[in-house]
């Protein structure tokens, strides 16, 4: 019987037309979402275990140097070009099916992988039966975006998190809102 891999969940931050970035960065600068977005990645039920973000190459190279790899968390890379990277604590993976048997791999250490983009990958991710749950941050506003999320399969359905907050977030002028998805 195949072993059960780590719960694999998706966090993303979209704009209303659906833009999740402009010339490999964020469109927006919301410090409590960021702050957000790494309490959840790196928070596990076991001490003793780890969560890994996934990611793609231009994702990456959109992280400034200094935060990356993303602390606390194994990171594990996408990339046709296994040379690209040289740090030698980053997992560096050709393809989604070699990245989750990598995850198969080190289930004992991993509780959770979130999937942290960008667009294909999310896409391949919202085509797994593997992925348990969608962590959306809804920004009530338009932006000038060049990269977008794949329209959300009809089977997923919002639920309630008791970690995430349903109020409505402001900063910087721009509200936003924590969604979570499961099917
Ligand atoms: N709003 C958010 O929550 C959020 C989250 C993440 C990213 N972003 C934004 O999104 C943008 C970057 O995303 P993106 O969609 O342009 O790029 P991306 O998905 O991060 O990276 C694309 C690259 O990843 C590699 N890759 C992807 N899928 C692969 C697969 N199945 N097998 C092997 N390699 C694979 C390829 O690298 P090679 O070309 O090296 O082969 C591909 O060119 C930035 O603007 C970033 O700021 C926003």
């Amino acid at each position: 019987m195949k072993m059960h891999g780590p719960r694999l969940s998706l966090i993303v931050a979209i704009s209303e037309n659906r833009g999740i970035g402009k010339n490999n960065e964020l469109p927006w600068k919301l410090k409590a979402e960021l702050k957000h977005f790494a309490n959840l990645t790196k928070a596990t039920n076991n001490p003793d275990k780890k969560n890994a973000v996934l990611m793609g190459r231009k994702t990456w190279e959109s992280i400034p140097e200094k935060f990356r790899p993303l602390k606390d968390r194994i990171n594990i890379v996408l990339t046709s070009n296994p040379n690209l990277i040289q740090d030698e604590s980053v997992c560096v993976c050709p393809n989604f099916s070699t990245a989750m048997d990598l995850l198969d791999n080190m289930a004992d250490e991993i509780e959770t992988c979130w999937v942290i983009g960008g667009s294909s990958v999310y896409a391949e991710s919202l085509k797994s039966s593997q992925l348990n749950s969608l962590y959306i941050t809804k920004i009530h506003q338009n932006f000038d975006c060049d990269t977008f999320f794949p329209v959300i399969p009809s089977e997923w359905k919002m639920t309630n998190d008791p970690k995430v907050t349903s109020e409505i977030q402001e900063e910087n002028g721009i509200k936003y809102q924590y969604e979570v998805y499961t099917r």
